[in-house]
């Protein structure tokens, strides 16, 4: 939620449109982290420059045509997700701070006591001119510059200040190389450049310019010029040990490549997604995870599992509770991250916390994984970012490994967030004598042959993308699973519902004559997601049983079945086929046909499809 980007270049005084381009650049690449306004600040002579825009990147571009050359060696840049005002050109960011407006702050968080700050501030005769929680920082640091005369202590002084979580940006008149930064509990990461460095949100903001980067822990303060990165601690001490690392995502990555939209590109690219997140961990059929830190001893005492995620994080939990408690006989239970922490949970030393996040930075899962460590769990992280806190703050963590996932809609972290939940369930059981080793590389054997049964669900997209045109005017769309089936009902209508704005409900098909079968009338769509005929006994002919229900009702059914399942044909409308595997991994496969469908539908819709209204990707508030 929002994004931020610095840039210091060269101090020379010629007019460059390096600093604003690379902010633009940042910002596009970050939009996805909130889009209700951007803006930039750069220093023109001893003026501060701020120019923004309420509503998407290209209403800032506009503003800025002809007007990105400037004398200025520094920029720093805003993508915003409204929290406090609404989204207007006065809310949004850059803010200036200051009695003449000497400095210009971004800001990504919440601050908690801002009310009583701005009453301070304003009592003290300073100016604001939003209704932000931000500005008051923006001002903090220009009074504390007034005495200190140094940015950095400044900054560090203001930190002190606030509660909540932040991560801060500020450049001021007097200091013209010079960006300063400040974090607690919102991410931050620097971009280490030749004669010129970085700081952003995540690494897409600058993954054009440089490989290189540093982590930035949490209270820390960093500053940057063009050929320095300082970092000291909230008390003024230096950090010496900040972690620096090589960026593996590309910036082709963060490029749609052709297709209509971000999500499309990320669902085509789930065959080659997943078989990353298993590359290097299966070799000769052993399962090698070096990732996992946490001592095996205490991997056999564990006697609970429990999975905290949010959204579509949590529906991959779910899938792969059924896998783990199957291969472990461990109990596992998925627990939304924000209910989690508030119901004063029974966690112990012999509880292992799985901590499911493509972005690393959802705040919820945060408290949950740090209320868990609290009462001396071992936490497991299962994320896709590199650097960002969830897995720094767990005692292990597994990437994905899956690239950069732009659009808001979760799709290709999806199958990496349950390809490495499965990972982590036979690592377990291999740990824990569970499993026979033959047991385990056969799974891992079929594990490995997913990419290539996912391409094939991919190439046969076009029945479902006929269907989403023919849909485009449904109001109301139902989804039946059982066992792994139910959360990959969850999940497609989660997709629906956040893309395409259609009310649409997941269901486990058993409890569907317990109330849900009321909604099923003339004409409803019904997605069926049908076990495999070989699979469990007598699961398959419940679900063909749910299918016979729901149509003797009206309703359209719309069936995801086996290749071969001949069951489901007198009661499908329409039959949506995977390949053949293992009950468990199915929903590796399933899913595919369902995120297509929004996908396409919201397209046919005329939606954006990347951006949708009032989403963000990363949620960093609670
Ligand atoms: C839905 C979606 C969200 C996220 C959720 C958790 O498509 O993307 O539901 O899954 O906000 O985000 P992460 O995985 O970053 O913790």
């Amino acid at each position: 939620m929002c994004g931020i980007v610095g840039y210091a270049g060269p101090v020379s005084g010629a007019p460059s449109p390096r600093p604003v381009d690379v902010a633009l650049q940042g910002l596009a690449r970050l939009e996805y982290r909130g889009y209700d306004s951007a803006g930039v600040a750069v220093l023109d002579g001893d003026q501060v420059r701020v120019d923004k825009r309420a509503g998407k990147l290209a209403n800032l571009r506009e503003a800025l045509e002809g007007r990105r050359e400037t004398p200025s060696a520094v920029a720093i840049g805003h993508t915003r997700w409204a929290t406090h005002g609404a989204p207007t050109d006065g809310n949004a960011h850059p803010h200036l701070g200051g009695r003449e407006q000497e400095l210009a702050l971004v800001h990504n968080g919440i601050i908690e006591n801002f009310a009583a700050l701005r009453a301070e501030l304003e009592a003290d005769g300073y100016p604001f001119l939003s209704e932000t929680d931000s500005e008051v920082a923006a001002h903090l640091v220009a009074r504390e510059m007034e005495t200190a005369g140094d940015l950095t202590e400044a900054m560090r002084r203001t930190a002190g200040r606030l509660e909540g979580a932040f991560t801060l940006l500020a450049v001021h008149r007097t200091a013209p190389g010079t960006v300063v930064a400040a974090r607690r509990n919102s991410p931050l990461v620097v971009g280490l450049g030749e004669g010129e460095n970085f700081l952003g949100s995540d690494v897409a903001a600058f993954v054009d310019a440089t490989k290189e980067a540093l982590e930035v822990g949490q209270d820390q303060v960093v500053t940057v010029t063009a050929d320095s990165v300082d970092i000291i601690d909230f008390e003024g001490t230096p950090v010496t040990d900040a972690k620096r690392y090589t960026i593996e995502w590309d910036a082709q990555g963060a490029q749609k490549g052709g297709y209509a939209s971000f999500m499309a590109k990320e669902i085509h690219e789930q065959a080659s997604a997943v078989a990353d997140t298993l590359r290097g961990r299966i070799e000769d059929g052993k399962l090698q995870l070096d990732e996992m830190k946490i001592d095996e001893a205490v991997l056999r005492t564990i006697d609970k599992i429990v999975v905290v995620a949010c959204g579509t994080a949590a529906n991959a939990g779910a899938v792969v509770k059924y896998a783990i408690e199957h291969w472990c006989r461990i109990p596992v239970e998925v627990e939304l991250a924000h209910e989690f922490r508030y119901r004063d949970p029974v966690v112990t030393e012999k509880t292992l916390v799985v901590a499911i996040s493509q972005s690393g930075e959802t705040m919820d899962t945060l408290m949950a994984v740090r209320h868990a460590q609290e009462q001396g769990a071992k936490v497991v992280a299962i994320c896709n970012t590199r650097g960002s806190t969830i897995p720094r703050e767990a005692d292990a963590a597994l990437y994905l490994h899956v690239g950069p996932e732009i659009a808001v809609a979760s799709t290709k972290a999806y199958l990496g967030q349950i390809a490495a939940c499965f990972l982590l369930g036979l690592f377990l059981a291999q740990v824990r004598g569970n499993l026979y080793p033959d047991e385990i590389a056969q799974q891992m054997e079929d594990l490995s042959a997913i990419p290539e049964k996912i391409q094939e669900v991919l190439d046969s997209s076009d029945q479902v993308e006929r269907l989403a045109l023919e849909m485009k005017d449904a109001t109301s769309v139902l989804f039946l699973g059982r066992h792994v089936g139910y959360p990959t009902a969850m999940e497609g209508a989660l997709k629906l519902k956040e893309i395409a704005y259609i009310h649409a409900e997941g269901f486990a098909a058993g409890e569907l004559k317990h109330g849900p079968i009321a909604l099923v009338d003339e004409g409803q769509p019904v997605f069926v997601i049908v076990p495999s005929p070989g699979g469990r006994d007598s699961l398959h002919s419940k679900v063909v049983s749910n299918i016979q229900e729901v149509r003797a009702r009206g309703a359209r059914t719309l069936v995801i079945a086996e290749e071969g399942d001949e069951a489901v044909l007198p009661y499908a409308d329409e039959v949506i086929r995977y390949p053949r595997t293992r009950a468990l991994f199915a929903p590796l496969l399933t899913v595919i046909p369902l995120q297509i469908f929004s996908c396409e539908l919201a397209t046919a819709k005329g939606l954006d499809v990347d951006q949708p209204r009032n989403l963000a990707k990363s949620v960093t508030v609670e």
